[in-house]
C-alpha cells in the first residue's frame, strides 16, 4: 500500500495510524506508487483549495487506474467524511471512502473493494481514540502524537467539527507509554497534537499534567504541542512550560482576526483584550517564548477598519510566524449561511498586506538574533544543499549550519547566528 497525506499534522499522524493498521493485516508499505495495489489519499477539507488539489490528483490517477485496473483507490480523512458517497458517484475511480473515525475497519473496506464492491465507512464516534493501535513510524528524530481527536469549538468558519466529530482525549498513560517507546528508538522530539489541546481531559488530568508527564519521560526529548485555543489556555499550563526545560518555548495561538466584532461572528469566544492579556502573561511567565498564529482575511462583513485592527494586533504582538489564509466558505458551517460579501480582489489585497507585514516583522525579529547563540536540534540535511544541515531552535526557528564530521542528525548543537532572512537563520559552529 501507498499513502499520500494532505492537510494538517493531525492527518500526518492519522496516516501513520492507517499504515500501522494495514501493516498488522499483512500489507506492505511502499513509497513507490507504481508498486502499490492500494493507493490511499488522506485528505483535507479545511479550505476549498485543499479539496481542489485532491480532485486534480484524482484526475491524474485516472490514467494510472486505466493501466492498473486492479489497484484499489481510497479516500481517507476530512473529504471522505464530508463528501461521503458523492465522492464515489462523482469520481468513478474511487473504490473506498473512509472517514477519520473508521480506520479500524479499513481492512474490511479494502477487502470489499478487491471483490469489486465499493466500501464506505464514514460514521463518527464519540469515543474512538485509537490509543491501543501502534502507528507505523520510520526511525527518525521527530514524531507526531495525536493526544485528542475532534473538536467541540464550532468556530463559525470551520468544517473540522463536522469532519472529525466530537472532542475526545486519549489516556495520559497511553501517551506516556508511546513516548517511552519513541525514546528507546532514539527519537528526539515529540509534538502532541489536537485541534484544541488545551481542553485535553483524561479523568481530570489536564493538558498541563500531560505535558509534564511527557516531558519527564526523557529530558533529551523536546516536547512541542499544537494547537492551543486562546480561551482555554490556563496559567498552570504556562507555568508547566516554564518549569520544564525540554518543553519548547513556542506557542501556536491562532488569533484569526484583530476585530472583536469579527471574532464574535467567528464564534471564537474571546475578545482581543483577553488575547493580548494572555500573550502578555505568557511572556512574563515564559521568558523568551515565541508565538505563531493563524489569520483569516476577508471573513464575511469584514470592513477596512476590521482589517486594520488585525494589522494593528500583528504589530503589537509581533508574532515570530503566521499562517495566513483567505476566507473560504465551507458548506455546513455557520458562516456558510452568511453572505461571502468581501470581493475576491479585496480578500487578496488584504491577505497580501497581512503576509507582507508578517514577513517584515519576522525579518526584523530574525535580524536581532544575529550574533546570538542558540541551541538547535539537528533534524536533517538542508533541503537546498547537502553540504548543510538543518535544525530548529527551541522557539521553532529553522537554522542552517555547515555540515561537519562530528555533527550528527539528532544532536543538540550550540550555534552562533551569522545571517538571517524572514524564514531562515544561518549559523556557524565553533
Ligand atoms: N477559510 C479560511 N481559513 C480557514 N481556516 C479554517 N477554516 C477556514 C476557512 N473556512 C484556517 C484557520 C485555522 C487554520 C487551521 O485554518 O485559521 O486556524
Ligand atoms: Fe486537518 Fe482540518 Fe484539514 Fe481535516 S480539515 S485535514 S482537521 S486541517
Amino acid at each position: 500500500m501507498y499513502i499520500e497525506t494532505y492537510g494538517c499534522q493531525m492527518n500526518l499522524a492519522d496516516s501513520e495510524l492507517v499504515m500501522g493498521i494495514l501493516k498488522k493485516q499483512g500489507y506492505e508499505i511502499t513509497n513507490e506508487i507504481d508498486k502499490a495495489n492500494v493507493i490511499l489519499l488522506n485528505t483535507c477539507s479545511v479550505r476549498e483549495h485543499a479539496e481542489e488539489k485532491i480532485f486534480h490528483r484524482l484526475d491524474h490517477l485516472k490514467r494510472f487506474k486505466r493501466n492498473n485496473p486492479t489497484t484499489v483507490i481510497g479516500i481517507l480523512g476530512c473529504m471522505a467524511e464530508r463528501l461521503r458517497k458523492n465522492l464515489i458517484e462523482e469520481k468513478k475511480i474511487v473504490d473506498v471512502v473512509v472517514g477519520p473515525d473508521e480506520y479500524r475497519r479499513l481492512p474490511e473496506y479494502l477487502e470489499l473493494a478487491f471483490g469489486g464492491e465499493k466500501g464506505i465507512g464514514v460514521k463518527l464516534s464519540r469515543t474512538e481514540t485509537y490509543e491501543d493501535i501502534e502507528p507505523y513510524r520510520e526511525d527518525g528524530i521527530s514524531a507526531w502524537i495525536a493526544v485528542m481527536r475532534g473538536c467541540d469549538k464550532f468556530c463559525s468558519f470551520c468544517v473540522v467539527p463536522f469532519t472529525r466529530g466530537r472532542e475526545r482525549s486519549r489516556s495520559l498513560l497511553s501517551v506516556v507509554k508511546e513516548v517511552e517507546k519513541l525514546s528507546e528508538r532514539g527519537f528526539k522530539e515529540v509534538t502532541l497534537l489536537g485541534q484544541n489541546v488545551n481542553s485535553y481531559n483524561d479523568n481530570g488530568k489536564d493538558f498541563a499534567d500531560l505535558l509534564a508527564a511527557v516531558a519527564s519521560v526523557d529530558r533529551n526529548i523536546r516536547v512541542r504541542f499544537t494547537t492551543s485555543h486562546p480561551q482555554d489556555m490556563s496559567d498552570k499550563l504556562l507555568h508547566t512550560i516554564a518549569e520544564h526545560n525540554n518543553i519548547c518555548n513556542y506557542i501556536h495561538l491562532p488569533v484569526q482576526s484583530g476585530s472583536n466584532r469579527i471574532l464574535e461572528l467567528m464564534n471564537r469566544s474571546y475578545t482581543i483584550e483577553h488575547y493580548l492579556n494572555l500573550i502578555e502573561k505568557a511572556r512574563k511567565i515564559i521568558p523568551g517564548v515565541s508565538f505563531s498564529t493563524d489569520i483569516i482575511a476577508g471573513f464575511p462583513t469584514e470592513t477596512e477598519e476590521d482589517h486594520q485592527m488585525t494589522l494593528d494586533v500583528m504589530k503589537e504582538i509581533r508574532y515570530d510566524g503566521a499562517y495566513m489564509f483567505k476566507y473560504s466558505p465551507r458548506e455546513g458551517t455557520k458562516a456558510y449561511n452568511m453572505k461571502d460579501d468581501v470581493p475576491e480582489e479585496i480578500k487578496i489585497r488584504r491577505l497580501n498586506e497581512i503576509i507582507e507585514l508578517q514577513q517584515k516583522i519576522s525579518f526584523e525579529i530574525n535580524q536581532q538574533l544575529i550574533g546570538s547563540e542558540e541551541v538547535i536540534l539537528v533534524e536533517g540535511t538542508s533541503k537546498k544543499s547537502d553540504q548543510f544541515l538543518s535544525g530548529r531552535t527551541d522557539t521553532n526557528k529553522v537554522v542552517i549550519i555547515p555540515k561537519k564530521d562530528n555533527i550528527n542528525i539528532g544532536d543538540y548543537v550550540k550555534v552562533r547566528i551569522i545571517r538571517a532572512t524572514s524564514a531562515t537563520l544561518f549559523g556557524e559552529v565553533n
